[in-house]
């Protein structure tokens, strides 16, 4: 199978085909969905709640997101493997913007870096890009703004808010971004910046009029605790899965049912 490039995402929307995304955070989980064939694996920045148990995703730490990128790396073939920025790693300059993600590419084999856009990191994703290493921008809900936000809010409600976050989709694509991330917006607010721009939009919680949809693959595998977001649709119950395989390890190791013969050498 061919490899997923920055180039065959984009060309994605224009031939119709809808960019399957999902995350990953080890080289087990990423082997498993890119032999499932999604388009993208994504090592988001929700480790720092999936993985780490954080409240947040503020402490994650550029050395967490390269080791975990590198980790899923060594589990991806086919698909395009994509690494968040994480909070702080972008934000006080060019330079550390530049540093960093050459960082996830040369240390973490990020194939790509995705940055929670606002006006203020346009320049500094286009400086990436000239850089040679491909960007997706995230905007709508930025959970790095989460203390600005005070909360996780629906974002893009009211006309000036649509607005805005409609010119910014535009400026990202002129930016040089191949992809935009669109989380937690309107769906029809979703779907007019799908249709305004040409690069390819992924959207989270932003409806069907996307050219692609991402989960959390904690989410998707129903190991999250609840509650979950509306927006995530669970493919499977893990958790109860989790929880009675372990009940049935502990009764049989209690009972002395396990091992038994045949778990045992002669
Ligand atoms: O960090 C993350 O997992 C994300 C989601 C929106 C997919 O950015």
């Amino acid at each position: 199978m061919r490899k997923i490039t920055a180039p065959v995402i984009r060309s994605m929307k224009a031939e119709g085909r809808k960019i399957v995304m999902v995350t990953a955070y080890d080289a087990a989980t990423a082997r498993m969905i890119d032999e499932a064939g999604v388009d993208m694996a994504l090592v988001g920045d929700s480790l720092g709640n999936v993985v780490q148990g954080q409240l947040n995703t503020l402490p994650v730490t550029i050395e967490d997101m390269i080791y975990h990128t590198r980790i899923v790396s060594r589990g991806v073939v086919h698909a395009h493997l994509s690494a968040d920025m994480p909070f702080m790693s972008y934000q006080a300059s060019k330079e550390d913007a530049l540093r960093n993600a050459g960082r996830l590419v040369k240390e973490g084999f990020a194939e790509s870096v995705k940055l929670e856009i606002n006006e203020d990191h346009v320049e500094t994703l286009y400086a990436i890009n000239k850089a040679g290493i491909p960007v997706i921008g995230h905007i709508g809900l930025c959970p790095q703004s989460v203390l600005e936000m005070g909360g996780y809010k629906v974002q893009g409600r009211g006309r000036h808010e649509a607005r805005r976050l409609l010119d910014l989709a535009k400026a990202i694509e002129s930016a040089g971004a191949f992809a935009i991330l669109i989380e937690s917006v309107p769906r029809t607010l979703a779907a007019e910046i799908t249709k305004s721009v040409r690069i390819p939009t992924i959207g989270i919680g932003a409806g069907p009029g996307c050219d692609g949809q991402v989960l959390v693959i904690n989410d998707l595998l129903g190991l999250s605790p609840e509650p979950i977001p509306r927006f995530v649709k669970k493919y499977a119950n893990l958790r109860e899965v989790v929880d009675q395989s372990t009940r049935a390890f502990i009764e049989d190791v209690r009972s002395g049912a396990f091992p038994s013969e045949e778990h045992s050498y002669d």
